[in-house]
């Protein structure tokens, strides 16, 4: 399928929250939780595709994540890999491109390399981008691209505008993020895409991350059908279909 429905979300991006909660109430550790999730991963790739979303960005691990216990770290770094060996060939048959942000370098050598197995494998697919974040935080991302822009050495100071700079991102050809989903009822952003997601929808839902489904991604996409985007317009502007 090729990205972008007309007038649905081009980029969704999800804060997969409540995988602890969801563990705790049932009595199990923290870590099934997260292993339930994977579950709402692979549904909700499937779904953002059939519904036509361009681009699909999932906070899978943040760079304050690091501090959580040591079993915890290790059972989060191992689903990635879980993920890609079981998914990649349906990720491919479907068409997905498969990208990644965050600081890479801190990655266990099996997690990166499984990373940069499943990007060279889908690497030439035109559909669906859906980019993992991890070890990612907006901030690190933000400084990561100013570190960038001045080693490149050639873009002079007075040239920078918000286009030369989001070149510098992890992932330059990332658009805004239209739709910003967080479940497990918080109303944070918690350093997740901070520069794409300055016009973005914030759609915050009750359920947990591991029972999160198609239904809450349709329900979702409606509730931004619904909303009325004015970048910074009049809402008599948008309506009349002009800025000026
Ligand atoms: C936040 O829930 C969630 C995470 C820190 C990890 C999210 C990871 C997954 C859903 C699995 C990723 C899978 C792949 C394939 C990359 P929390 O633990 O903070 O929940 P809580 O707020 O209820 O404690």
């Amino acid at each position: 399928m090729e990205p972008q429905s007309a007038e649905g979300p081009r980029h969704v991006a999800v804060i997969m929250d409540g995988n602890g909660r969801w563990a705790e109430r049932q009595g199990l550790e923290r870590t099934e939780g997260h292993r339930a999730g994977v579950e709402s991963v692979r549904q909700v790739v499937r779904s953002a595709n059939e519904l036509g979303v361009g681009w699909l960005t999932l906070y899978a691990f943040s760079s304050e994540n690091w501090n959580r216990p040591k079993h915890e770290v290790e059972l989060l770094m191992s689903l990635p890999e879980e993920f890609f060996e079981e998914e990649l060939p349906e990720v491919i048959e479907r068409n997905v491109r498969i990208l990644s942000i965050g600081r890479r370098d801190r990655l266990p050598p099996s997690v990166r390399a499984s990373l940069e197995n499943a990007e060279e494998k889908t690497a030439h697919n035109t559909g669906m981008r859906l980019v993992f974040a991890l070890s990612y935080g907006a901030r690190g991302e933000i400084v990561d691209a100013v570190k960038r822009l001045v080693r490149d050495g050639r873009v002079d100071a007075d040239d920078i505008d918000e286009k030369t700079f989001a070149a510098y991102l992890d992932q330059p050809e990332m658009p805004d993020v239209d739709l910003l989903i967080r479940t497990g009822g918080e109303q944070r952003l918690s350093n997740f895409l901070l520069w794409q997601v300055a016009y973005a929808e914030l759609v915050t839902l009750d359920c947990m991350w591991p029972d999160f489904r198609r239904e809450h991604l349709e329900a979702a996409m409606g509730a931004f059908g619904d909303r009325e985007r004015r970048f910074g317009l009049t809402g008599a502007q948008v309506r009349s279909g002009g800025g000026s």
